[in-house]
């Protein structure tokens, strides 16, 4: 995800230093002033104003963007401006660099403001509220890895109500969410991931009916997840993760039924997930990993027809892994280790068309790993079926294939050249040889309540599906 911001960032970048066309028309003067009173605030060189006396035309600098505001009139005015260690020839900022509170005031055409790398003395710069006081022509106001940027986020970010994508990721910004970032009904992208920033996802966040992204990742956000997110049917992107949000998922996010990506990994969530997500029928990515849920697999997931991505590593997880999953044929990977799944695992998986990775280590599996000799040697060391105390293999059939499949063969009589005895014949033969014992019975009972359970399970997926059919 990080390569993605990345690449976003350069290709914001390219179209900034595309757009300077050249003309003979001038800026206003008290546009140019602003401009040179910005980049002197931030820059370390101090002939900057010298060297690009006209930005916009004779002298352009590639970090400025101009337009003429398209009424007739010739004059050019600074609708971007882009400060970073990417813009090149670029100096650096300097130290001391910082935000001036009026800096936007005198720009009245600005669209884009862009800081990148740029305030990095500790706590030295931050957003002053009078910044956003009349700004309202700004669409993109993206201020990233800036490590120095802190304080909060003020409230008058709420009069930027053309703003279309607001990205804060990577600075040092703490306190609250303000509650006002609601008001931003045109706001599509919202970035505040990698900050410090406390409390509660502010309820207000409803209001921001165009969003597609939200990205909210490793802050340190507690408290439930608001029920209003539900209404932002736009979303596309919900990426919560890192943070200390508790409580249950609420059923409102089943009505998101746009959603691609779901990640509220690595919080404190709890509980059953609600039945309601299955409205998510566009979700692909469905990533859960590390919330104690202490849950069994939820059986709404055999709705999800587009999942290609499941995480629900380390979610405390009981019960059995049902065979259902076998019927999520978009699958590419499957995360469930480090839970408390028993009983076997489902043949249904190894059938999987696009199943890349599937992990189910450090759980509590047992019987015969039956996987196709073609299905472990696709998977290779991405099938990982370790710390299962319960589980054997034929093993002549996997060990070539994969150092992740260790499992006892499942006689200890074995040859390893037993393929195609059932569970059945290992244990008599087990029995020949004087190594029955409980542990085998109680095997095998559960391979036949398994079996049943199996079953009874298809019949009602299949069911299900018809019924959907019809
Ligand atoms: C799985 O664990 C549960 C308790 O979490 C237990 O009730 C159940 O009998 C176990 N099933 C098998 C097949 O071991
Ligand atoms: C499977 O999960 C375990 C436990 O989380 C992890 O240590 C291991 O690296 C994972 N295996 C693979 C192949 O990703
Ligand atoms: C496995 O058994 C077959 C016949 O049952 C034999 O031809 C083959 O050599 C054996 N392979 C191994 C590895 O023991
Ligand atoms: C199954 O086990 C029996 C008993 O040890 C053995 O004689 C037989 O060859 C095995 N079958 C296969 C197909 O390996």
């Amino acid at each position: 995800m990080a390569t993605a911001k990345l690449l976003f960032l350069l290709v914001a970048h390219l179209t900034f230093s595309l757009s300077t066309t050249p003309s003979l028309a001038g800026m206003p003067g008290d546009e140019l002033r602003a401009v040179v009173n910005l980049v002197e605030a931030l820059l370390a060189d101090p002939s900057w104003a010298e060297l690009h006396p006209q930005p916009c035309t004779d002298t352009p600098w590639p970090g400025i963007q101009c337009e003429t505001a398209g009424t007739g009139e010739d004059d050019l005015h600074v609708t971007g401006i882009h400060i970073g260690p990417d813009v090149t020839p670029s100096p650096p900022c300097k130290a001391t660099a910082f935000l001036p509170p009026d800096a936007l005031t005198h720009l009245p055409f600005i669209k884009t403001l862009s800081f990148f790398g740029c305030f990095l003395s500790p706590n030295f710069a931050s957003l002053p509220p009078s910044l956003f006081s009349s700004s309202s022509s700004l669409e993109q106001l993206v201020l990233n890895s800036n490590d120095g940027l802190g304080g909060e986020i003020p409230r008058s970010i709420s009069n930027l109500k053309s703003l279309r994508v607001l990205s804060l990721s990577q600075n040092a910004f703490h306190g609250g969410i303000p509650r006002e970032l609601g008001d931003l009904s045109k706001l599509q992208q919202l970035d505040l991931s990698y900050n410090s920033l406390r409390g509660e996802i502010p309820e207000e966040m409803g209001g921001l009916a165009s969003l597609g992204i939200i990205d909210l990742s490793s802050n340190e956000l507690q408290g439930n997840l608001p029920a209003s997110i539900g209404k932002l049917h736009a979303l596309q992107k919900i990426d919560l993760s890192f943070n200390s949000l508790s409580g249950r998922v609420p059923p409102e996010l089943g009505e998101l039924e746009n959603l691609v990506l779901l990640d509220l990994s690595h919080n404190k969530l709890t509980g059953l997930l609600p039945e309601e997500l299955s409205g998510m029928k566009q979700v692909q990515y469905f990533l859960m990993e590390d919330n104690p849920l202490n849950t069994k697999i939820p059986f709404f997931l055999a709705n999800l027809k587009n999942l290609a991505v499941i995480g629900f590593s380390g979610c405390g997880l009981f019960g059995p892994i049902p065979p259902f999953l076998g019927l999520l044929v978009s699958l590419t990977a499957l995360s469930l280790d480090r839970n408390m799944l028993n009983g076997s695992m489902p043949e249904s998986l190894g059938f999987l068309p696009k199943l890349g990775q599937l992990n189910l280590s450090q759980n509590q599996l047992t019987g015969e790993i039956t996987f196709s000799e073609e299905f472990v040697r696709r998977l290779g060391s991405r099938l990982d079926v370790r710390d299962n105390r319960g589980l054997c293999a034929n093993g002549y059939k996997y060990q070539e294939a994969s150092f992740n499949l260790e499992a006892p063969p499942c006689s200890s009589s074995s040859n390893g050249n037993n393929s195609g005895n059932s569970t059945w014949e290992l244990i008599m033969e087990s029995r020949e040889t004087e190594m029955f014992d409980s542990t085998l019975l109680w095997i095998l009972v559960e391979e036949l309540v398994w079996r049943l359970v199996l079953v009874s399970l298809l019949g009602r997926v299949m069911y299900g599906f018809r019924r959907c059919r019809a």
